[in-house]
């Protein structure tokens, strides 16, 4: 795939077959943007469309542009040219083999060298609580510690100009440092969220319902400064369910 400096999306319909309320959006690099919406309003499906690169033919009917044109159908279909990475909300692994023999299958396909491997296990390691062994064999990993293991082969081998995240939050890894791993600089992200704290830390958010894209909102500085806030209260969180976790006991609050 050519150099991206625009990923543009062209609206189309939504559920009830009505048209969505923004007719185009552009994204450049280095930019992460976030999708909200209730639970069912097609937020997945956007993240779809991207990832298939549609032009007008899934039941959204959005079309998708790079650099401000379709792109070709090698790149559509050639996952080799397509270059899109993405963390999808539903993953289990089919493959009965050892989560070094993948790492290095997939590397191996990519061209990486070879201490890929130990690179994108170590990495997972810093986004899990129980850590990923390269002998363990896929199908036993818990969903967090196979989302972090794709989070980390995302950024390591994958390492792709667009990249899709689909909820990192309900995963029990690591959020914040998550999207951070994902959001390499020069990258253009999106990542569905119902969590405030990530849906804050992007610069504009797609705001979808009943299957439409209503209203893209900027983040202002009152709203930047909430999340700054919500970060500190998310950390202490953080720290008592590692706490409780680990078996301790919580019996004092501490103010934030
Ligand atoms: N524009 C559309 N036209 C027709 N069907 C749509 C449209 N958008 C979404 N859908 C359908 O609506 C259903 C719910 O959409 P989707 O899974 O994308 O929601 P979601 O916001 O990701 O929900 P959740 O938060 O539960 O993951 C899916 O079956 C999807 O195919
Ligand atoms: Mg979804």
């Amino acid at each position: 795939m050519q150099d991206i400096h625009e990923l543009t999306i062209i609206c189309g319909i939504d559920k009830s077959g009505a048209k969505e309320d923004v007719e185009k959006i552009r994204i450049c690099p280095g930019e992460i943007i976030g999708i909200v919406g209730p639970t069912g309003s097609g937020k997945s499906s956007l993240i779809c469309d991207i990832e298939q690169l549609s032009q007008g033919d899934t039941p959204t009917r959005r079309k998708i542009l790079i650099n401000g044109k379709a792109p070709g159908r090698d790149i559509r279909t050639d996952p080799r040219k397509k270059r899109i990475a993405q963390l999808s909300q539903n993953m289990h692994f089919l493959a009965d083999m050892t989560v070094e023999a993948f790492l290095r299958m997939h590397a191996k396909s990519r061209d990486r060298n070879s201490n890929t491997v130990e690179r994108v296990i170590s990495i997972a390691n810093t986004l899990t609580g129980e850590s990923i062994q390269p002998g363990h064999q896929l199908t036993i990993l818990s969903g967090g510690q196979s989302r972090a293991l794709m989070a980390a082969d995302i950024a390591v081998i994958s390492d792709s100009p667009i990249v899709l995240i689909d909820e990192i939050e309900n995963a029990g890894i690591k959020k914040q440092e998550a999207l951070k791993l994902l959001a390499a600089e020069g990258k253009i992200v999106l990542v569905v969220t119902h969590d405030p704290v990530l849906a804050l830390m992007t610069k504009r958010r797609i705001v979808m319902r009943k299957g439409g894209i209503r209203q893209v909102i900027t983040t202002s500085t009152g709203e930047m400064n909430v999340c700054t806030e919500l970060v500190r209260l998310d950390n202490y969180m953080m720290s008592l369910r590692n706490t409780i976790r680990q078996g301790g006991l919580v019996e004092q609050a501490v103010v934030v």
